[in-house]
């Protein structure tokens, strides 16, 4: 995800500013830039690449600036390049704006902007905020012009503001998106993420949702979008760097484990059209026609996002009523695959980068199929070959084992159903229940997450076992595989995935008193035929832990452990039900003593064969 530094002080803003995007580079991004005021004028530079680019092209120019900002930007809207990278700017040169965060409603801004005469460089939905304040300058100060420029915007933003003719003053705000402002001796240290502040002071402040500080070399005022005062807490970080960089967390795997509320709610932001029950999904505009017309979906992935594909063929033949196929990209690419231009192959990947995807969804195009891609890395080389697609806006995933990845390509691949149903025959009243149940989802999780601390003992009470039969049915077959690689790749048990009622085809051998089974067994049309398979594993002593649904009595009757999930629809018990099941895949894993970030064998990116 993007990242924001910003400084104030009595010191050269250059340099710092430097150092702080370099402690943000753990997060991954596509460019970055810097705007400081120097000599009353507003010195911008910005670079496509790494930091070090952006550093070789402020090269030995000495820049004598005590103020300026930031930017390590993630592509959302347009391209990696530089005219998109931060900061950004208005007409008049005053103004120029780190931002962090999606405004929703841009594109009616902009026009409107455009309307009086504003000119845009950018195709970034960023560079709004700059133009709107100063249309307002016109008429107020600095700080007047900021906050009547924020009572338009929808949608999240973490900004830091810079305005030519206040040359000690810097504003920022915060919706949806995070900014500390580290308090030093005579200088404020403002960043997105902790990591750039340590080093300078320990004391923070963080802001909260709604809340502006307007900065300068005296301190800073924190106030209300309504231009009331806050009293402001000041707190002492006691976290190291690499601490800061997972915000607390032990691990990249558990922080992005607990991401995910967030994560999902940016998947679907913007995407959700209530009334018409639809998905509005931007990146598919081009095909939609085509879309239209396919009578056939293969979906090509690898590891977890095969997983996803999975889920994304039984919600899109329940709810569009379209053939799917699921197949690893690996076979794909070297079978015959019979395919036309009414098929359309859809790559899921996370990195965008790997092998196997990319050499099928090339095949596919070789032979004539729409391609299109689910993809969380923007400008990727998957997402960039491919015709069309939908980003995850999952932010960069670091630990190795996917989780908060998985669940954006859920979410997306529902948005995905209901969009190809709503343009077959799904009723409008499905498409809105779909959607409303789905904009329940983060607060579900949240619940899930809040039972870390059961779900860490029950952890405990199964780390002797080498083995484990993961069970589930429809939805949650594919829950039970990804539930079983989880706890493979971090932890090193032997666990299999299986549809529950293949049990009996062969696993049920395996089963005894020192060989657990975990089943997935929400309150969901299956939920009878599960517990028949429970009952056959309890009548050969086989201990089970069960993932079900809150207020299901019985369960209990058949499991040694059950960890509850809240009720949602059939088709999106996937997203809450593999929570619990990345938990105890950590804790099994921290507890055998594995470093789960990192495990041995494997790679985040699997750019080879
Ligand atoms: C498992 C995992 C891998 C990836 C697989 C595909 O936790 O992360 O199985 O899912 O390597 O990677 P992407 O999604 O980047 O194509």
């Amino acid at each position: 995800m993007c990242g924001i530094v910003g400084y104030i002080g009595k010191k050269q803003a250059v340099p710092i500013l430097l150092d702080g995007l370099k402690r943000l580079e753990y997060r991954g991004y596509d460019s970055a830039g810097i705007s400081v005021i120097a000599n009353g004028k507003m010195v911008t530079t910005k670079a496509t690449g790494k930091v070090v680019e952006l550093e070789n092209k402020i090269g030995s120019k000495r820049i004598e600036a005590n103020i300026g900002i930031a930017h390590t930007r993630w592509a959302t809207h347009g391209k990696p390049c530089d005219k998109n990278s931060h900061p950004h700017g208005d007409c008049s040169g005053d103004i120029a704006l780190v931002h962090n965060g999606i405004i929703e409603n841009y594109l009616e801004l902009k026009n409107q902007l455009q309307q009086k005469g504003h000119k845009f460089s950018s195709e970034t939905d960023s560079e709004v905020v700059a133009h709107l304040i100063e249309e307002f300058s016109k008429k107020n100060d600095f700080r007047e012009a900021v906050l009547e420029s924020l009572k338009l915007i929808k949608g999240t933003y973490g900004l830091a503001i810079l305005n030519k003719k206040y040359p000690s003053q810097m504003i920022v705000a915060r919706l949806g998106s995070p900014l500390i402002l580290g308090v030093g001796k005579d200088e404020v240290i403002v960043a997105s993420d902790a990591s750039a502040i340590v080093q300078y002071t320990d004391k923070v402040v963080y802001l909260e949702d709604g809340e502006v500080a307007i900065i300068n070399t005296e301190g800073y005022e924190v106030i209300t979008s309504k231009n009331k005062q806050i009293e402001k807490k000041v707190s002492t970080l006691d976290w190291n760097m690499e601490q800061a960089q997972k915000n607390g967390f032990a691990h990249f795997m558990l922080k992005e484990t607990f991401e995910q509320p967030e994560t999902i709610k940016n998947a679907m932001r913007g995407r959700l059209s209530k009334e018409d029950g639809m998905a509005k999904l931007g990146g598919l505009r081009d095909v939609e026609d085509k879309l239209k017309k396919i009578n056939r979906i293969i979906i090509v992935s690898c590891g977890t996002s095969y997983n996803a594909g999975l889920i994304g063929e039984y919600m899109i033949e329940e709810y569009a009523g379209i053939p799917v196929e699921v197949e690893y990209a690996s076979e794909f690419r070297y079978r015959k695959p019979l395919l036309d231009s009414k098929t359309a192959v859809i790559a899921i990947s996370q990195s965008g980068e790997t092998a196997d995807t990319l050499a099928a969804i090339r095949e596919a195009k070789n032979k004539g199929a729409l391609t299109l891609g689910i993809i969380n890395t923007v400008s990727s080389t998957i997402a960039r070959e491919t015709d069309a697609g939908v980003y995850n806006h999952a932010g960069p995933e670091i630990g190795v084992a996917s989780t908060k990845a998985f669940t954006s390509q859920l979410t997306i691949l529902a948005l995905l159903a209901v969009f190809l149903g709503r343009q077959r025959d799904m009723s409008l009243v499905t498409g809105q229940r779909i959607i409303s149940e789905l904009e329940k989802i983060p607060n579900q999780i949240e619940k899930i997450l809040e039972k870390h601390k059961e779900i860490k003992k029950i952890a405990k009470k199964y780390v002797g076992f080498s083995d484990f039969l993961y069970m589930g049915r429809k939805y949650n077959f594919p829950i039970a595989l990804e539930g079983a690689l989880k706890i493979k790749e971090i932890s090193y048990v032997h666990a299999e995935g299986y549809a529950t009622g293949e049990m009996k085809h062969g696993p049920i051998a395996l089963i005894d008193a020192s060989f657990p089974s975990l089943f997935i067994v929400p309150k969901d049309s299956v939920y009878d035929k599960n517990v028949s398979g429970m009952q056959e594993i309890k009548a050969r002593s086989g201990k089970i832990l069960a993932i079900a649904t809150k207020g299901d009595t019985e369960i209990s009757k058949h499991a040694d452990d059950v960890i509850y999930i809240p009720k949602t629809l059939e088709m999106l018990t996937p997203l809450l039900s593999v929570i619990p099941l990345q938990l105890l895949a950590y804790y099994v894993g921290v507890y055998r003593g594995f470093d789960v970030d990192k495990p041995r064998n494997l790679a985040k990116s699997v750019t080879v064969e």
